[in-house]
C-alpha cells in the first residue's frame, strides 16, 4: 500500500514538474541603451519600458534586489530628493494623473521590506505595464503588455527611482510568469557599458524568460542562490590579480602575503554579491588597501561613489577569481579610465557592508538567474555583439552559448545586425525562438519585408534584409538540426 501511495505521489510529481512550466513560451527581450524618456529631454540608459495608456516611456535600470518596478513621481526632483543630475537621471517622470489606466492603492503592501532599500516616500497603484522589445536602432519596437500591474511611483529619495525590480519577489516576473507570457520566472541580464560611469558604448539587454544566446560564450558557470536574503547573487571570491598589460611576470595577487607585507597571512576567500545598485566593487579592506599601495590609489568623489583614482595611469587588467575557476577580467579602460579612476571603492576598516561584485564586474560578465530552481549562471559576455539570439530558459536547464562559426561566417553572409531564430532543438538546449514578429504582426511585417528587400536589392547589403531573411523561421524550420542554414 505504502509504495502505491508512493508511486502515486511520484507520478503526480512528475505529472506536475512536466505542465508545470511551458517551456514553448518564446522569451521576453528588452533592450538597455540610452534613449529620451517621458518629461525629459536628455537621454538616459535603461531599459525600454512605458507604463499607463497613453503610455509613458521610461529608461528603467534593472536592480537584483529590488522586487517593485517603480518609477519617478513627475514631482520627483521639486523636494526634497538629493538624487545627483535629478532632472537627467531618474530614468524618466510618470504622471500617474495623466493615465486613463491607473488606478491607485492605498492598501498595497511593499515587497521592499529590506530596512534602507525603500524610497523615502512613495505610493502604489495598478496600471498597464509595457515591455517594449526593440532590437536594433534602425527596427520597430513592439511591446509586451502586462495588464492591472503594481506599479511604485516614487516621489521622493535618494536613488534612482526608476528600476525594473528583478529581486527574488519580482513583480514582474511573477506577472509574467502567471500570465504564460514567460515559461517561468528565469531572467538574464547583460548591463552593458553604454552609461556614462562606464563610459563605454556597448548596450545592454534584459531577457524575461529567456536569455540571449549570442551574447556569452560557454562554458557557463553554475552557482546556487543563497538562502533567503535580500540579495540571493552571491559567489566566493577566491583570487584577485593584478597584470600589467604586455609585460612578462607581472602578475601580482592582492592576496599573496608575499607581495604584500603588511598581511601576516593569505587572506581567505570571501564572498561578494552580485549587485547593479552600484558601479564599483567593494572588496575586503586588506584587499583594498593592497591595490591601493600597488596601483598608487587614492580617495576620490568624481562619481559619488568613491571610487579610488590612481595617482598615474597604469595599463593593465584586473581579474577576478572565483572559487569554482571562473576568471573575469575587468579590462584596462575599465580598470582605469581617462581620468585615472578606477572601478574599485575605497573601505573603511570597520565596514561591515556587504562585498559586491557590481556593474563594473557585470560589463564583463552575463547573468543568466533561474528564480524556479534556485540557482544562476554566469559567462564571459561578448561585448560587441551582431547578433540577438533570445532562447527560452527553460527552468532546471543549463543555458548553452551559440556556437559561433569560424572564419566569420556571418560577415561574410552579410548577417550582420540579424536577430536569429530557429530550433535549436534536439541537442538540449532549449528552444530558440523564432523572434522579431509576433504572428498578429506577421502580416504588416510581410508587407515591410517586400518594402525593406526592394530597398534591399539597391542598396547592397542592408543588415536590415538580414533580419527579415530571418523570419522565413516564422514558423521553425521542420528540421532543427543542424543549426545553420543558408539564404534562399
Ligand atoms: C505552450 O506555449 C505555446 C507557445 O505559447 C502554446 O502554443 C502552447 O499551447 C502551450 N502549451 C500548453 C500546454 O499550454
Ligand atoms: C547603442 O544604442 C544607441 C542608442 O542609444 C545606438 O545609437 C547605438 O548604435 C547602440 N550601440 C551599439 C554598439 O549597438
Ligand atoms: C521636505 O522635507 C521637509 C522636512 O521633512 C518637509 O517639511 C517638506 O514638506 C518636504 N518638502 C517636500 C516638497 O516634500
Ligand atoms: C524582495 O523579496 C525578498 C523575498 O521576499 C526579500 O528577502 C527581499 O528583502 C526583498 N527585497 C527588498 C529590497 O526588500
Ligand atoms: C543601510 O543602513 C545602514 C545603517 O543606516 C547604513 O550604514 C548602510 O550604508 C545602508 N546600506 C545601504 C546599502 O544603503
Ligand atoms: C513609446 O514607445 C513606443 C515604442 O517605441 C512608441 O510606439 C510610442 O509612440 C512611445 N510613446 C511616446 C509617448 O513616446
Ligand atoms: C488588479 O490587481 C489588484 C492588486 O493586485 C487586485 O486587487 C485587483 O483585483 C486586480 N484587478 C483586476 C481587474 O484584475
Ligand atoms: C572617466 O571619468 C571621467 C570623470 O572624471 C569622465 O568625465 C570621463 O568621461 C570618463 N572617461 C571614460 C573614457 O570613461
Ligand atoms: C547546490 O545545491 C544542490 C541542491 O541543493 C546541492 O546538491 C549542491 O551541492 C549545491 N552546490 C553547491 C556548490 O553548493
Ligand atoms: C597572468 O595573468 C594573466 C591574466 O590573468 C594570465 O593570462 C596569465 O596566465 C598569468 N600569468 C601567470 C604567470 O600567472
Ligand atoms: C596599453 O598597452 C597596449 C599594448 O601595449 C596598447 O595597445 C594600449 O594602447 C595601451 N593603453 C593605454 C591606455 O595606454
Amino acid at each position: 500500500m505504502a509504495s502505491l501511495a508512493f508511486y502515486l505521489s511520484a507520478a503526480v510529481l512528475l505529472a506536475q514538474s512536466s505542465v508545470a512550466f511551458n517551456c514553448s513560451i518564446p522569451p521576453v527581450y528588452v533592450d538597455i541603451h540610452k534613449r529620451v524618456t517621458h518629461f525629459t529631454d536628455n537621454f538616459q540608459y535603461g531599459s525600454f519600458v512605458g507604463v499607463g495608456t497613453p503610455a509613458q516611456n521610461h529608461s528603467l535600470w534593472p536592480s537584483l534586489t529590488q522586487n517593485q518596478t517603480s518609477f519617478g513621481a513627475s514631482t520627483y526632483c521639486d523636494g526634497n530628493s538629493t538624487l545627483r543630475d535629478c532632472k537627467e537621471s531618474t530614468g524618466g517622470f510618470f504622471a500617474s494623473g495623466d493615465s486613463t489606466s491607473f488606478s491607485e492603492d492605498k492598501g498595497y503592501q511593499t515587497l521592499d521590506t529590506a530596512s534602507n532599500s525603500t524610497f523615502e516616500n512613495s505610493y502604489f497603484g495598478q496600471d498597464t505595464l509595457r515591455l517594449y522589445t526593440h532590437y536594433f536602432e534602425t527596427d520597430g519596437a513592439w511591446q509586451t503588455l502586462i495588464d492591472n500591474f503594481t506599479v511604485e511611483v516614487v516621489e521622493e529619495g535618494s536613488t534612482v527611482p526608476g528600476v525594473v525590480g528583478i529581486g527574488s519577489s519580482s513583480t514582474v516576473l511573477n506577472d509574467l510568469s502567471a500570465s504564460n507570457q514567460i515559461c517561468g520566472k528565469m531572467y538574464s541580464l547583460y548591463i552593458g557599458q553604454g552609461f556614462d560611469r562606464a563610459g563605454g558604448k556597448v548596450n545592454g539587454s534584459n531577457v524575461f524568460g529567456g536569455y540571449d544566446a549570442g551574447r556569452f560564450v560557454d562554458p557557463v558557470h553554475k552557482y546556487n542562490m543563497s538562502a533567503a536574503g535580500t540579495n540571493q547573487l552571491s559567489v566566493r571570491v577566491k583570487d584577485i590579480i593584478i597584470s600589467e598589460t604586455n609585460k612578462a611576470n607581472t602578475n601580482v595577487s592582492l592576496f599573496d602575503a608575499a607581495a604584500f607585507p603588511s598581511m601576516s597571512s593569505r587572506p581567505d576567500a570571501f564572498d561578494a554579491e552580485i549587485t547593479t545598485d552600484q558601479y564599483p566593487l567593494s572588496l575586503p579592506y586588506e584587499i583594498t588597501q593592497n591595490f591601493i599601495s600597488h596601483l598608487d590609489a587614492e580617495e576620490d568623489n568624481t562619481w559619488g561613489d568613491n571610487s579610488l583614482k590612481l595617482k598615474n595611469a597604469f595599463n593593465g587588467s584586473l581579474t577576478i577569481v572565483l572559487d569554482d575557476g571562473f576568471e573575469v577580467t575587468l579590462p584596462s579602460e575599465v580598470l582605469m579610465n581617462a581620468s585615472n579612476i578606477t572601478p574599485v571603492q575605497s573601505r573603511a576598516k570597520d565596514s561591515k557592508e556587504p562585498f559586491f561584485l557590481s556593474a563594473a564586474f557585470l560589463t564583463q560578465v552575463y547573468l543568466m538567474a533561474d528564480f524556479e530552481k534556485q540557482s544562476f549562471f554566469l559567462a564571459t559576455a561578448v561585448q560587441k555583439n551582431n547578433m540577438v539570439m533570445p532562447t527560452t530558459f527553460c527552468p532546471g536547464s543549463t543555458p548553452t552559448a551559440y556556437q559561433r562559426p569560424n572564419q566569420g561566417a556571418f560577415v561574410k553572409q552579410g548577417l550582420i545586425g540579424a536577430i536569429v531564430g530557429g530550433i535549436l532543438g534536439g541537442i538540449g538546449i532549449g528552444i530558440c525562438v523564432y523572434c522579431f514578429v509576433a504572428s498578429c504582426r506577421r502580416r504588416v511585417a510581410e508587407r515591410r519585408i517586400e518594402k525593406r528587400a526592394e530597398e534591399g536589392r539597391k542598396a547592397a547589403k542592408m543588415a536590415q534584409f538580414e533580419v527579415e531573411e530571418v523570419m522565413e523561421f516564422d514558423p521553425p524550420p521542420k528540421s532543427a538540426t543542424p543549426f545553420f542554414w543558408k539564404k534562399r
